[in-house]
């Protein structure tokens, strides 16, 4: 009986390493298929929320693909390939979030998408790659001696508007752009992302030029507000970040709604209140520890809603943080008019409001910030200049 068994067991054994070798052979004589097929790249590439480390690269293509950059420092090639709980992002839109860089280090970089035609079990079936033009960008660096920045805001769907505006920027002299938020009335769709702010956007900024992006309060509004972040994503994850840019501490922060989280519109589905409760613990965090928001000339605030949103408080523990950390300049949109407040009893900072079809130049040195407002024909509008406070 036991030689019975050992016979069975041994005959098991026998058949299950002739599959495996015949599996192994198939492998050997056989690899996956690739069909004579490319991908598209419908849109971008695109560069967000670059810091001195640290970029993410965007692009769409029109066929489901899996995606890398190359990158270039000038010496070495590498590539960056993401990978999602141990698996290669497949699909239509690709985030090649890179870290690791060196401030102050320009880099060219390609965006390169490989198709898959078929996501089967085993042997998928791939088809072939696309790689987009070369194009290159500059870390931002703590040790920069100049910050230059362009700032729009409350577009609201208006492609005209960003056109006339970003016109008006002379790219070669500027780091990013600053969007304030409120480029949608609210978001519908990916088409509608695209078409009415993405696609005009780095139409005119190109693709070595990074988009800092502060949210509106329109752009939780929709049944594609939960989608946003896939799109303008920042390599920390969250839609308020500080950034080093040599004199100026740049903090980027996010006002979510106007109204409070009870109000009958939003039907139970927001929750901004302990969010926004979050992110002042972050604030509260960079303020007492980051070396650069305590030592830079400058600390500038970039968020839709001067008055910090809809907050219990009335925004008051925010007002008495920035009052602490020796912010220097607000500049918000939201109220699509222009307006100045110069520090005053209740916020040692200065407050400036930019109209929505008006253009912002910020420019910062070690001894002075100055900000040129214009309109979109580029009439001046107003200038605040900003000595360092030592
Ligand atoms: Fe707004």
């Amino acid at each position: 009986m036991i030689s019975k068994m050992k016979k069975a067991l041994a005959a098991l054994c026998a058949s299950l390493s002739m599959l495996a070798a015949h599996e192994v052979a198939q492998a050997q004589s056989e690899p996956y298929k690739v069909f004579d097929t490319k991908p598209v790249i419908t849109e971008g590439p695109y560069l967000v929320a670059m810091s001195d480390t640290a970029v993410s690269v965007v692009w769409m293509t029109d066929a489901p693909s899996h995606a890398k950059v190359r990158l270039d420092d000038g010496s070495k090639v590498r590539e960056i390939e993401p990978q999602v709980d141990g698996l290669v992002p497949v699909g239509l839109r690709h985030v090649v979030t890179i870290t690791g860089l060196a401030p102050g280090t320009r880099y060219s970089y390609e965006a390169i998408a490989t198709r898959v035609v078929k996501l089967k079990p085993y042997w998928p079936d791939k088809g072939l790659s696309i790689s987009s033009p070369a194009a290159s960008f500059t870390t931002f660096s703590a040790r920069q001696p100049a910050a230059s920045f362009s700032v729009i805001t409350d577009t609201h769907e208006d492609t005209a508007r960003i056109g006339r505006l970003l016109k008006l920027v002379d790219w070669s002299r500027t780091d990013a752009l600053v969007h304030l938020g409120d480029a949608f009335n609210w978001l519908d769709s990916e088409e509608q992302l695209f078409g009415k702010w993405l696609r005009p956007t780095f139409a005119a900024m190109g693709p070595g030029k990074p988009l800092l992006y502060a949210r509106g309060n329109h752009e939780l509004r929709g049944a594609f507000a939960r989608q946003l972040s896939g799109y303008v994503p920042t390599p920390e994850g969250t839609y308020y970040y500080s950034r080093a840019m040599g004199p100026v501490h740049l903090l980027v922060l996010d006002t979510a709604e106007d109204k409070p989280d009870d109000t009958n519109v939003y039907a139970q589905l927001n929750r901004t209140q302990p969010y926004r409760e979050e992110e002042l613990a972050w604030l509260r965090g960079q303020v007492s520890g980051d070396k650069h928001l305590a030592n830079a000339p400058f600390r500038v605030v970039a968020m839709h809603q001067s008055d910090w949103g809809a907050l219990p408080d009335k925004g008051a523990a925010w007002t008495a943080l920035a009052n602490q950390a020796g912010i220097d300049l607000i500049i918000a949109g939201h109220d699509h008019k222009f307006s100045y407040e110069a520090p005053n009893q209740q916020h040692s900072y200065h407050q400036l409001i930019l109209g929505q079809d008006q253009l912002a130049r910020v420019d910062a040195t070690d001894r002075v910030l100055t900000v040129k407002v214009s309109t979109d024909k580029g009439a001046p509008v107003y200038t605040l200049t900003i000595p360092a406070r030592r």
